[in-house]
């Protein structure tokens, strides 16, 4: 996959910039960089604050030639993605299920994927926010975010890390597209994530909260959930939170 950078310096959103762009027939590989946006969005319709120059604020449109079932294994090669980049410029990140990257227990990326049915077929936008700088950090989220400069002590461009990021986005989506169908990334994740099995969790799907320990993935990228009765949940999407023993 070839990619291409359109870069802006104050955008709504890019994910939506990426979103008009697959519908408009835009190339996979065609990707949007901004230094700020007004309306950036995470999961579950919350907001993702996008302050200038505070942090990556990336959108690339794919275009992937997956069975249906599997398109959620976008979310875990994206998370894989960001973990080797920041892992190459010097952190040691843990990928939470499913979409944040982690680093000293502090959530430093957050990664939205949103579909769309386009002329050429399903295209798969990839958002993808990572946070540069924590002197902007909205108060709710103070105590629980970290940051590249935090991390490293370095202040960094989006431009420079999505150097890097686009190289592992290449790389990993390669993966994804070959026969296996998506083992090799439950594989690539499984060795980055202290989530795949044995983590103690609470998990929060459409007001329902279920307690359990963590058991691996389906071939789709769906959480295993054993409970204390044995019984095992697949989680398809929610919210899943570590829990400590006390
Ligand atoms: C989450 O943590 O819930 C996901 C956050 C995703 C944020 C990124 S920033 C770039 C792209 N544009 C958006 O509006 N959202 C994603």
């Amino acid at each position: 996959m070839d990619i291409e950078i359109i870069t802006f310096d104050i955008i709504d959103s890019t994910n939506i910039e990426a979103l008009k762009m697959a519908k408009a027939g835009s190339a996979e590989g065609t990707a949007i960089l901004a230094r700020e946006q007004t309306a950036g969005r995470g999961r579950f319709g919350r907001s993702f604050a996008s302050p200038k120059d505070g942090g990556v604020y990336f959108s690339i449109i794919l275009r992937p030639r997956l069975t249906l079932d599997k398109l959620p294994l976008i979310t875990l090669m994206a998370g894989v993605a960001v973990h080797d980049a920041l892992q190459e410029i010097g952190m040691n990140p843990d990928i939470k299920w499913v979409n944040d990257v982690y680093v000293n227990d502090k959530k430093i990326c957050g990664i939205l994927c949103e579909n769309t049915a386009t002329d050429q077929g399903n295209a798969v936008v990839v958002g993808i926010g990572i946070n540069l700088l924590s002197t902007n950090f909205p108060p709710e989220i103070a105590d629980t975010a970290t940051s590249v400069q935090n991390e490293t002590g370095n202040v960094m461009t989006g431009k420079e890390l999505v150097e890097i990021l686009v190289k592992y986005l290449q790389f990993f989506y390669g993966e994804l597209n070959e026969p296996s169908n998506g083992k090799s990334i439950i594989d690539e994740w499984k060795k980055r994530s202290s989530y795949y099995s044995g983590k103690n969790v609470k998990v929060t799907t459409d007001g329902e909260t279920l307690f359990g320990i963590t058991d691996g993935l389906e071939p789709n990228g769906a959480l295993r959930v054993r409970s204390s009765d044995g019984n095992i949940s697949i989680i398809q999407a929610g919210d899943v939170e570590q829990l400590r023993s006390t």
